[in-house]
């Protein structure tokens, strides 16, 4: 049966489905998330986003399988911090570790075939030497042996692979240019990749639903700047504390956003790359809502925006001429590029008054406090030509603005050039807000 959500969800994501082809996103799973029963429905959403043309690096941990094995062998271990010093003995079970691992992986991805029935579509799966490593050293006097630190990624060859179509599988093992092996993080190694090769997107599967903040509130999004505050409060928990730091320096470093997304929910993955406002954390490195003036082809999202308005007669009609001929004078806001919002601001310098006309959004986004950014950036707009204050003529919203500043005046008090348009029988009110 089709339903209207169904049509309205697969509105939302074309856009993601056609921005995304052709780009790379690294993803980051700890061991854990392996060995769990929802591996291979995570398997399935892997394979899905390959054969819509993501180009995937998944790299793997396998920390709770090392631990396994070093308890059945009865070998103790040792931790600086949360990362492990890894002796000779121990590195023989992170090979063993890894590689059982990495079997599993490639089993879940290999019986995911079954179930995305694209043509041709064969999942391949390629390894190789891409990590060079270099020992830690010795930290704070303890000797961290054969735990290592990534000292070089050969993008070319990973790049070369994922060029053919296939999925680059990358385990937390690296081999120094003498041939030794280091256990690596795969938050460490991860980073690294997606830094290296430019990607689009670090994707941390974690236990949480993403970031939780200081005010104990969920975090569906964070700049780089707040996430760095959320890790020096030291109110991170668990994986989200240790990959945070990962997270940030990747997208200082140019990778476009980096997620975490819960591990536990089925398709979590799906709903947070394919809709707008996902279900994790994203960290982006630009901020995602932008005002900007309005250029021509900004025609017709105007149009959306203000023709359900006018229909209420909120808004005054206005034509497509008169949208084209005065359309230096709007603004639009983005969120992660698309309009949700606009207002139009007309100066009168000789009255030093500026009109804030035309101010919209979009029906989804009643809440996200846009109305806001807009008034904000016409009154900078108004204060940057000079101007002492702005007046608008409403009908039916005056409380918003009286709320933000606004106070009732009289139609004499506007510019005379505006006066003398002033519609009566519309008997709009005027107000008034001082900018100093
Ligand atoms: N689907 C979009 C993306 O992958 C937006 C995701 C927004 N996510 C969030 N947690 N706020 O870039």
């Amino acid at each position: 049966m089709l339903t209207r959500e169904f049509v309205l969800s697969f509105r939302e994501a074309a856009p993601y489905i056609n921005a995304f082809r052709g780009k790379t996103f690294v993803m980051a799973i700890n061991g854990e998330t392996v060995r769990d029963g929802r591996f291979p429905s995570l398997a399935k959403d892997i394979h899905l986003l390959v054969s819509l043309g993501v180009r995937i690096v998944l790299v793997h941990g396998a920390r709770w399988q090392i631990d396994v094995l070093a308890q059945r062998a009865g070998h103790a271990q040792v931790f600086r911090g949360d990362k492990r010093s890894t002796d000779s003995q121990t590195l023989e079970l992170v090979k063993q570790a890894v590689g059982y691992t990495r079997h599993e992986i490639e089993a879940a991805l290999s019986s995911s075939m079954r179930h995305v029935p694209v043509q041709g579509s064969q999942l391949r799966v390629a390894s190789g030497n891409f990590l060079t490593a270099q020992p830690m050293g010795v930290i704070e006097g303890m000797d961290m042996q054969y735990t290592g630190s990534v000292r070089r990624v050969d993008s070319e060859a990973m790049q070369a692979r994922l060029d053919a179509g296939d999925l680059v599988l990358v385990s937390c093992i690296g081999y120094s240019p003498t041939g030794e092996a280091f256990n690596l993080t795969m938050e460490e190694v991860a980073t690294h990749i997606a830094i290296a090769l430019k990607a689009e997107k670090l994707l941390f599967m974690v236990d949480s639903q993403g970031v939780t903040n200081s005010q104990g509130e969920f975090a569906s999004t964070l700049t780089a700047h707040e996430a760095e505050a959320l890790i020096a409060s030291g109110n991170l928990q668990g994986d989200v504390a240790a990959y945070m730091p990962y997270a940030v320096k990747a997208v200082r470093q140019g990778v476009a956003r980096a997620h975490m997304i819960g591990r536990f929910d089925d398709g979590a993955i799906l709903e947070e790359l394919f809709t707008d406002g996902g279900n994790g954390t994203m960290l982006a490195r630009d901020p995602l809502v932008k005002v900007r003036n309005a250029s021509i082809d900004d025609i017709g999202d105007i149009i959306d925006l203000i023709r359900p308005l006018e229909e209420q007669g909120i808004l005054v009609k206005r034509s497509r001429e008169l949208l084209e001929m005065e359309i230096k004078s709007y603004s639009v806001l983005e969120h992660d590029g698309k309009i949700f919002g606009c207002v139009a601001m007309h100066p009168f310098p000789d009255a030093g008054m500026a009109e804030l006309a035309c101010l919209a959004v979009s029906q989804q986004k009643r809440d996200a406090g846009f109305g806001e950014e807009l008034l904000k950036h016409v009154e900078y707009l108004a204060r940057a030509q000079g101007l002492a204050s702005l007046f608008v003529l409403t009908t039916q919203t005056a409380h918003w603005f009286v709320e933000r500043g606004f106070a009732a005046a009289d139609i004499s008090q506007l510019p005379l050039g505006k006066q003398r348009l002033y519609n009566y029988q519309r008997r709009s009110k005027v107000f008034i807000k001082p900018l100093r």
